[in-house]
């Protein structure tokens, strides 16, 4: 086989950049086996070089855009820098110059990864991104070629590290919500802002990255419902448990009954489920194809060596493909146009806590004013009284969202209804 140097530049050296730099040094002699050719990262971009200088050669380093993109030596872009502009902006560039693209850029992928994708496809360039999603955990490889015999109706996950962890130590050890950002702060896994996380945004990112595989239909970000957890409050998770459930930030994409549905929010997941043994900052995302049935992947979902880790996994594919002048085998997968759902026209069923007054005929007229808009109760249990406030929880059937949230509304003005403390799906 002949043997050559396949030279990569890295845009951005920070968390993921540092653990692909660290990857490749680590692995060089394999690599020759392992692609036929030597990998040799020539080029960093970075906005700071002085910030770098005590860990890669300084002449490694620029902070010249132009420097890499004119290098006609350089064959293949990693963009793990991060934004919308200007990775996106630089991505575009270097597949028009027919450099092969691996992005971690989840933000980007999530919006613009179609159009990425088609100018990938008419330049002949590989643009991989198994990164983008569960960070070192490979999903978005399987969903394309392994899975690829499947019609795949779902895909489910717990996507985002940070919320996992603080729902885990407010589950665990009982903290409030704030205690557990705090901590998760301190330890390094929240980001100085951590609204992405805490909002859903970061899993609505990834959810609709999956959906768009796995349904091969094209959906954004902005398709996406977002619910966070920063509502979830101990008791919550208490009582989920007494009703046998986790609380859990799920991303569930679904393609049923002619629609697509995405949404991030939290949810109760029976405890039997594989998705609520999954703890602390672990990722793990679950398939059901027609085919295979259920599958779940399971690892971490963030930090430097396991991110690095899909990073040079797609980096080897790029190599390899471009060994047998094959790359842009694997490029966009939708051959579909499937509408995505309004979140009101979607089902589930909700578990309610609220306050009311007790006193006689209370409960009735609630259940009527649920019966009389077709929302039916599975369960109803009254839990503590304070005063004249009892407090209650109650389990809905699988019911339209649109029809649920009317209910609620009329409910919440009912005068004998002192508080609606929350409202949580629950996952069957
Ligand atoms: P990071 O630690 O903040 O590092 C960003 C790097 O990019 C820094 O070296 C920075 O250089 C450089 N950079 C940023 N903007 C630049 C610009 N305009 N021009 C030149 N250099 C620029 O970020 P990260 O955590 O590694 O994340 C990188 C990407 O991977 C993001 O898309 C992220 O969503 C994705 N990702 C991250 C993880 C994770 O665990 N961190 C997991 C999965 C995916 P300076 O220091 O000089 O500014
Ligand atoms: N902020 C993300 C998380 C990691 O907490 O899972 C990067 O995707």
């Amino acid at each position: 086989m002949e043997q050559n140097i396949r030279k990569v530049a890295l845009l951005g050296m920070g968390t993921v950049g540092g653990g692909v730099y660290k990857i490749i040094e680590k692995q060089k002699d394999q690599m020759v086996c392992k692609i036929g050719s030597e990998l040799e990262i020539s080029k960093i971009l970075v906005r700071n070089k002085a910030k770098y200088a005590d860990k890669v050669a300084p002449e490694k380093l620029t902070d010249q855009w132009s420097e890499i993109i004119n290098d006609d030596n350089i064959d293949i872009i990693v963009e793990v820098m991060g934004g919308i502009e200007p990775a996106g902006t630089y991505i575009k560039e270097a597949l028009l110059k027919g450099k092969h693209v691996v992005t971690a850029n989840k933000d980007l992928m999530a919006v613009q990864g179609h159009e990425l994708l088609d100018i990938a496809k008419a330049n002949n360039c590989d643009l991989l991104f198994e990164a983008a999603v569960a960070g070192g955990i490979p999903i978005i490889r399987p969903l394309k070629q392994c899975l690829g015999g499947n019609e795949i109706t779902e895909v489910m996950g717990i996507i985002n590290g940070t919320t996992n962890f603080i729902l885990t130590k407010m589950t665990e050890d009982g903290m409030e919500f704030a205690d557990a950002l705090q901590l998760a702060t301190d330890l390094g896994y929240a980001e100085a802002d951590p609204t992405a996380d805490i909002e859903g945004y970061d899993a609505g990112r990834k959810l609709a990255i999956l959906a768009s595989i796995a349904f091969h239909s094209p959906v954004t970000f902005h398709d996406v419902y977002t619910e966070g957890i920063s509502k979830i409050t101990a008791k919550d998770i208490r009582y989920a448990h007494e009703l046998g459930c986790e609380i859990k930030l799920l991303g569930i994409a679904k393609n049923i009954e002619n629609g697509i549905e995405v949404k991030v929010h939290p949810t109760m997941i029976p405890s039997s489920h594989p998705l609520a043994s999954v703890k602390d900052s672990f990722n793990a995302v679950f398939v059901h194809g027609d085919a295979v049935d259920d599958a779940m992947f399971y690892g971490r979902g963030a930090g430097e060596l396991p991110t690095g880790s899909a990073v040079v996994g797609d980096i080897i594919d790029v190599a390899r493909n471009m060994q047998f002048n094959c790359n842009g085998r694997i490029g966009c997968s939708c051959y579909n146009n499937i509408p995505v759902k309004d979140i009101g026209e979607t089902k589930s069923s909700y578990y309610v806590r609220m306050k009311l007054e007790d006193r006689a005929g209370t409960l009735a007229a609630l259940a009527g004013l649920f019966g009389s808009n077709d929302v039916s109760i599975s369960m109803l249990l009254q839990k503590t009284k304070q005063g004249n406030t009892a407090e209650v929880v109650i389990v809905t059937y699988d019911v339209l969202e649109k029809q649920f949230m009317d209910s609620m509304t009329v409910i919440s003005n009912m005068s004998m209804v002192k508080e609606v403390s929350s409202i949580i799906r629950v996952y069957h």
